[in-house]
């Protein structure tokens, strides 16, 4: 890697939901590695934040929340936005794969209303914070974390997930539209399988022998889009989402 490579991000502060492990993790430590200052997000405190935070040093912050609190999101920016004074780049990673059964009708209510909160209200408020933070900035980047699901829908007991991740994209396009010429960028990645703990449950061998690549994708390979998106410099790219399936989802 060149110096210039590692050093793109230098002087941007980025904060990432959901960082203390998974993509989140992997996202925060490649950022932090090409220069920028790391706001880590995480529900609350543990050795996973602790590791990274005594990792990052003076270019490291962590802050804490529930985002699907009421008012959880709110506060979460208004605490990342006092740790380094301002914000360059939010990445909407937080998230979780929340079923939604048909029965009982409380299971239903309760899945639609625990994926929608998590995975497309709480970005929807932490973009909106986003936006009039970067407007006065005159510019700033937001990547959301979709999946395939927003494509392709969900399967029969994540129908909720799917339809919130397919919201993140249209709040992505309606973003990138509407704002874009007040210097706001914003861009959505779709992962198909991540070797993550969201995923870990969910992969039968049956899954792992069709995939194309013969592997589950590494949280490294999402990190490294999500750091070059964050670098700004493909800024014509705004609105688009970019699928890192290893071909398991082609559109
Ligand atoms: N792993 C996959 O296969 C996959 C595929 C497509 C999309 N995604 C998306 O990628 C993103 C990251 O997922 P991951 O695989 O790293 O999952 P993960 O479970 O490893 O990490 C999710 C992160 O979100 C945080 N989080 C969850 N609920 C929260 C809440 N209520 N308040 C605050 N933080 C909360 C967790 O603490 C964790 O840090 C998610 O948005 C997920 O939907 C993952």
């Amino acid at each position: 890697m060149s110096a210039l490579t590692k050093l793109e991000l230098a002087g941007r502060t980025v904060l990432v939901t959901g960082s203390s492990r998974g993509i989140g993790r992997a996202t925060a430590q490649l950022l932090h590695q090409r220069g920028a200052s790391v706001i880590v997000h995480a529900r609350s405190a543990s050795a996973h934040t602790d590791s990274l935070i005594s990792l990052f040093g003076n270019r490291g912050a962590l802050v804490t929340g529930d985002l699907q609190d009421a008012g959880g999101a709110r506060e979460v920016w208004s605490r990342a936005e006092r740790a380094f004074g301002h914000i360059d780049v939010l990445v909407n990673n937080a998230g979780a794969w929340l079923p939604s059964s048909l029965e009982p009708a409380s299971e239903w209510d309760a899945g639609w209303e625990a994926n929608l909160g998590l995975n497309l209200i709480a970005p929807a408020e932490l973009s909106r914070r986003a936006i009039l933070h970067f407007r006065k900035r005159r510019g700033g980047i937001i990547v959301n974390l979709a999946s395939r699901s927003s494509h392709r829908g969900d399967d029969a007991e994540h129908l909720a997930y799917g339809a919130a991740k397919g919201g993140l994209l249209a709040l992505t396009k309606g973003i990138a539209r509407g704002y874009g010429h007040e210097g706001v960028l914003a861009y959505a990645v779709a992962p198909g399988w991540v070797a993550t703990d969201l995923a870990d449950g969910a992969l039968e061998q049956s899954v792992l022998d069709a995939l194309p690549l013969g592997e589950v994708t590494p949280p490294s390979d999402v990190a490294e889009v999500i750091a070059f998106l964050a670098t700004g410099r493909a800024r014509h790219t705004t609105g688009s989402t970019i699928d890192i399936t290893g071909a398991d989802y082609v559109r």
